[in-house]
């Protein structure tokens, strides 16, 4: 039986990969077609997933009145203007992380999402994990009370990418701020429940990529040509009085075998641990912490084939975006005030 909802891949590399799955087994959808400029990029998609057509012009994807859904799996530069694309030809957009580089083309983008009536979501797949979607139940039942302050990092120790589409800014914009940033935040602020930032303070630099023999565990040493910086921190403030400390770097002198990816909330009546799922109390009558491991145990796909599988079933149930784009806004203007503030050596005031 032919699927309801039919699916064109734009950018045929790494990540789109591990979204096939999804389309795959979602009840909903069926890729049809793919693009990728690379010609070897095509046809080995082609053979191994049996689909035929394939093209190196995105419009060929964009134009086709058949198609319902565009998964967007571009380097960061290529989203915003092959989403808006997409979603004048009246297409649903599925779009790689970040969902753009900047605000302002984030924008740009729920503009057209709202003109054309279609969903669009940022592929921010931590959010559909077994611990994660378990936390943010356990939390959104209350039992950490106003949550005031969180901290978050995403530390990689010898681990850069060494891709054109992720070191060069004319492919990228930026380095591990947006690339790996924009995962532990997004996860962050939809467990703090997306309060309003009103000021960053950060720093974006890189110290270790053009040393002589910097090298990444993915292979290789790192490109001389990469542009982007390695390393972030920010403290972030709330409208409603929390605050935020974020950490993340693709090369740092940091006891990890891969990467270190963890997140701390702490409220008036209690803290979390993720991804350990730990929450933490105090007895005030008994006088004693009472500490709590969650049981993750949800029967869910691998995380970037269940958003697939998520993101059909919320357009063909009329329900809202998975990810709304409003949280990407809200993460992406953290990000890009990490870069002013680092330009400015200021905190930067939001909006
Ligand atoms: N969610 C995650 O965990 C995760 C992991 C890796 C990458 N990503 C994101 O996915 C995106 C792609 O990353 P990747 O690792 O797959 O990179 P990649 O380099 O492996 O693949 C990108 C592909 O896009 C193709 N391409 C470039 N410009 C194109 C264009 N204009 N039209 C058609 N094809 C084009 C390239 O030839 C390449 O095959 C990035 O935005 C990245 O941030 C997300």
């Amino acid at each position: 039986m032919s699927k309801k909802l039919k699916v064109g891949v734009i950018g045929l590399g790494g990540i789109a990969n591990t979204h096939m799955p999804g389309w795959i087994d979602s009840d909903y959808t069926e890729v049809v077609a793919g693009c990728d400029v690379v010609e070897s990029t095509m046809s080995t998609w082609r053979d191994k997933y049996g689909i035929d057509r394939v093209t190196n012009r995105a419009a060929d994807l964009i134009d086709d009145p058949s198609i319902d859904i565009l998964d967007l799996c571009v380097p960061n530069n290529y989203h915003a203007p092959l989403a808006i694309a997409a979603m004048k030809a009246g297409k649903h957009v599925l779009c790689e992380k970040p969902l753009a580089p900047n605000p302002a083309l984030i924008r740009d983008m729920i503009a057209a999402r709202d003109a054309s009536g279609k969903m669009l979501m940022a592929a921010q797949h931590f959010r559909f994990t077994s611990s994660a979607k378990t936390m943010k139940a356990e939390i959104d039942s209350g039992v950490l009370g106003d949550i005031y302050h969180a901290r978050s990092w995403m530390l990689r120790r010898a681990a850069a990418p060494t891709r054109p589409g992720f070191i060069l800014k004319d492919q990228a914009t930026g380095g591990a701020t947006i690339d790996i940033g924009v995962h532990i935040l997004d996860l962050t602020l939809w467990f703090m429940g997306n309060p309003k930032p009103v000021s960053v303070t950060g720093v974006a630099r890189t110290e270790l990529a053009h040393k002589p023999g910097t090298f990444s565990i993915w292979g290789g040493n790192i490109p001389k040509e990469m542009d982007v910086e390695e390393f972030a921190t920010a403290f972030v403030r709330f409208e409603n009085g929390s605050t935020l400390i974020l950490e993340v770097s693709w090369l740092l002198h940091h006891k990890t075998d891969g990467e270190d990816m963890q997140m701390w909330l702490y409220g008036t009546e209690g803290g979390i641990h993720w991804p350990q799922n730990a929450v933490y109390h105090t007895d005030l009558v008994a006088q004693k912490h009472v500490d709590r491991l969650l049981t993750d145990n949800l029967e869910l796909k691998e995380a970037h084939a269940q958003e697939c599988i998520e993101f059909a079933e919320a357009i063909l149930q009329g329900k809202p975006s998975p990810v709304p784009a409003e949280h990407s806004l809200q993460v992406l203007t953290i990000l890009d005030a990490v870069y002013t503030s680092q330009q400015t050596g200021r905190e930067v005031l939001l909006a």
